[in-house]
């Protein structure tokens, strides 16, 4: 399925029709997380399915999905990757969702390896809206390379309190991946920027399948230091 196009139609969805998707419906959520690309193949993810979760900007859903692990590296990025893939499916499928960052599962099954929750199900109102409607920082301000196809279907991707905590520059035939370091106050309200960077990737990727073109991510390796930012790894390009 070419997620691509959900990429500039999505919008989080924070009202939804209280009746739950069929068990069938469900299922079908299910069998495609299972066939969804993760960043890291070696670093596994749990995914629970709870009714029922509780914190700081909470969004009442029919769904929640909860991303666990077990305190790894790569988690949070994987996490993003994979959830974001389920964001873009959801609403290729009508259905919509909301990241939270801040929300627990509010039953017993809580872990503290829990890293996030993702509401989802069927809205009130459009899942959808315009590419004008998008509030974004402007391409220059996350890349050197205004045209790089990639970048721009990253620009509009979500991220937590919508800081867009990220800066690609593009090197030779690579685009290097740097995640801004937050700083007090926002850093102790928001410790999710390897999410974003993972839902990053998930664009990234998704627009390199997109215009025929493959997407290897590497991380770590040389690269030149850039302030307030710590450099991650590097993607092959879009040509
Ligand atoms: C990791 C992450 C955590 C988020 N946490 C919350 C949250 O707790 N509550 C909420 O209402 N929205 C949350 N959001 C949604 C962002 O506020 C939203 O993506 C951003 O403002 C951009 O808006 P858009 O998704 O409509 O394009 C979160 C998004 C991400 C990626």
């Amino acid at each position: 399925m070419d997620l691509f196009s959900s990429i500039s139609q999505r919008k989080s969805c924070r009202k939804y029709i209280e009746k739950p998707l069929s068990s069938a419906e469900l299922e079908e959520v299910k069998e495609a997380i299972k066939g969804f690309e993760p960043l890291f193949p070696d670093v596994t993810l749990n995914y629970r399915f709870v009714t029922s979760t509780k914190g700081m900007f909470n969004v009442k859903a029919p769904h929640y999905l909860v991303i666990s692990g077990k305190g790894e590296e790569g988690e949070q990025e994987n996490a993003g990757f994979v959830g974001q893939q389920l964001m873009l499916w959801l609403n290729a499928r009508g259905l919509g969702g909301v990241w939270l960052g801040a929300s627990k599962d509010a039953g017993e099954n809580r872990k503290p390896s829990d890293i996030v929750v993702l509401a989802f199900g069927k809205v009130q109102g459009s899942p959808n809206r315009e590419l004008s409607q998008f509030k974004r920082k402007k391409i220059s301000e996350i890349t050197n390379d205004t045209e790089d196809k990639g970048v721009n279907a990253i620009r509009i991707a979500p991220s937590g309190m919508n800081f867009q905590p990220w800066y690609f520059e593009k090197k030779a035939d690579k685009i290097l991946v740097y995640r801004q370091i937050l700083k007090p106050p926002m850093s102790i309200i928001y410790k999710l920027t390897r999410v974003d960077i993972g839902i990053a990737l998930c664009h990234y990727a998704v627009a390199s399948k997109h215009y025929g073109a493959d997407f290897n991510f590497q991380v770590g390796g040389s690269a030149e230091e850039k302030r307030g930012y710590e450099f991650f790894g590097y993607a092959n390009i879009i040509d």
